[in-house]
């Protein structure tokens, strides 16, 4: 029996032992997925805090409750570990950690390059390894398969190496790690068949592809998608404006048709991890090959310019009324950078908050998700959201719908709103 049979056969039997490098927002559901599967997960993070926490059975990851994670500890499907000599224990290792921009937004591979310094340190005959962290095409290829191969190791025969992007949508309440199909790139043919048989019993619907880079590009094909868009859309939102039409009402009458057209909406801008942060890795690498990805370059352009524009709706609207940015109470409602979750992560909320300070607005902020932040060394915190607070500011901006956010109750008390969401009840 070779050993992608055998590792093959111990995925089948639910016998492997998997490790996830990395337990945030997208590794966290990956080991309580596979934890449910039958799988014995052993997670590793860096952090001691969240490490405890997890082994304590509190999840700091909305999408995963306390009390699934308790199971999956109680019944000792997962550990938490920072000990990364334990790497050499899991057949399976998904990396799972952060992909940032750096500063002048190339990326920043230093978390993966950690991470499979750390993995090389321990690997072993047999064990499989596996990139989820979204990056440029050529990741796996050039920086995980030399440096695990620096170990005298071969990749096909005494190991494996596959790249598999995770889809995870979080708070989203029909898509999760399981009904969500994921795609599987190896580098040799056995190390997509090991890998698409790993996840297997925890995944509904595999996608496997040919090579690592095309599973890699999958990725970012869709988040370009998502951004060029949204920044279509947001464009859109800004020549109604001018044009004094409404954009809502257009989005949705086009919508009507059933082909052709897919709805996305305007709004303050991009945020979280993926969609602002996705598409410059693809333009990084494009630009060492003498390319310019101009679509990327111009839906970042107009999705960075909305909290602008968006600043300057406060100004006239407040104008309107007779009064000037400079010392007016502005009420930001929703920070998190979408509907019903608690990240903060790239919220165009930040910067408009930061716009409307350097024109000398007092702003306060409420999100039933996120109590308290800290930015640029200033804490924030979550005011209250009742009428007496509603009504006591000169603007209520609406930056994040949430569904636990009483709107009738804001145009009820408000002194005037700006809405980036079409977030207002229409009619009482
Ligand atoms: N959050 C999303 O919605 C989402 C969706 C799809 C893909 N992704 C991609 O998944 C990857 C992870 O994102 P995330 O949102 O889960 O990040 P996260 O910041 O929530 O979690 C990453 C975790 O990795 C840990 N870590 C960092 N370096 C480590 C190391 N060397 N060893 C062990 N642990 C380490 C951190 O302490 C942290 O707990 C990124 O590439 C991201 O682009 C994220």
């Amino acid at each position: 029996m070779t050993i992608a049979q055998d590792l093959i056969g111990r995925a089948e039997r639910r016998q492997a032992l998997f490790g996830i490098v990395g337990l945030g927002y997208v590794g966290l559901p990956l080991a309580i997925e596979l934890a449910n599967a039958g799988f014995r997960v052993l997670g590793f993070d860096v952090q001691q805090n969240v490490v405890d926490g997890l082994n304590a059975g509190h999840s700091h990851v909305k999408d995963v409750t306390d009390a699934q994670l308790q199971t999956a500890v109680r019944t000792g499907r997962f550990t938490a570990t920072s000990d990364m000599c334990r790497l050499a224990e899991p057949d399976a290792v998904s990396i799972c950690v952060p992909t940032p921009l750096s500063k002048f937004k190339d990326p920043d591979v230093s978390y993966i390059v950690a991470a499979t310094e750390a993995v090389k340190q321990t690997l072993r005959r047999g064990q499989a390894i596996i990139l989820e962290s979204t990056t440029y095409p050529g990741t796996t290829r050039e920086i995980l398969l030399p440096a695990l191969e620096s170990t005298g190791l071969t990749v096909g025969q005494d190991f494996f190496l596959a790249f598999s992007p995770e889809r995870v949508d979080p708070g989203n309440a029909h898509y999760g790690t399981r009904n969500t199909p994921k795609v599987v790139g190896g580098i040799t043919k056995d190390c997509i068949r090991v890998a698409v048989a790993l996840y297997q019993p925890a995944i509904d619907t595999l996608v496997p592809v040919s090579t690592t880079e095309a599973a890699e590009l999958v990725k970012l094909l869709e988040n370009t998608f998502r951004s060029v868009n949204i920044g279509l859309v947001n464009e859109m939102a800004i020549v109604c404006d001018k044009l004094g039409v409404d954009v809502w009402e257009v989005i949705e009458a086009a919508a009507t048709k059933p082909f052709g057209f897919m709805k996305f909406l305007p709004g303050p801008g991009l945020g979280g991890h993926c969609i602002p942060v996705d598409p410059h890795y693809l333009a990084w690498k494009m630009r060492g090959l003498n390319y310019k990805t101009r679509f990327i370059d111009l839906a970042g352009e107009l999705n960075t310019e909305m909290p602008l524009f968006w600043v300057r709706k406060v100004a006239e609207a407040l104008n309107g009324q007779g009064k000037a940015v400079r010392g007016a109470a502005v009420l930001v409602l929703g920070i998190a950078y979408k509907r019903d979750i608690d990240d903060i992560r790239e919220s165009p909320a930040l910067d408009i908050i930061h716009l409307l300070e350097g024109q000398g607005a007092t702003v306060s902020y409420a999100d039933p998700h996120v109590p308290a932040f800290t930015e640029d060394g200033h804490e924030f915190h979550s005011v209250a959201l009742d009428p007496a607070t509603v009504a006591g500011a000169d603007c209520v901006m609406i930056v994040t719908d949430h569904t636990a956010v009483d709107y009738h109750m804001i145009k009820r008390h408000a002194r005037l709103v700006v809405d980036t969401r079409n977030a207002m009840p229409k009619e009482d």
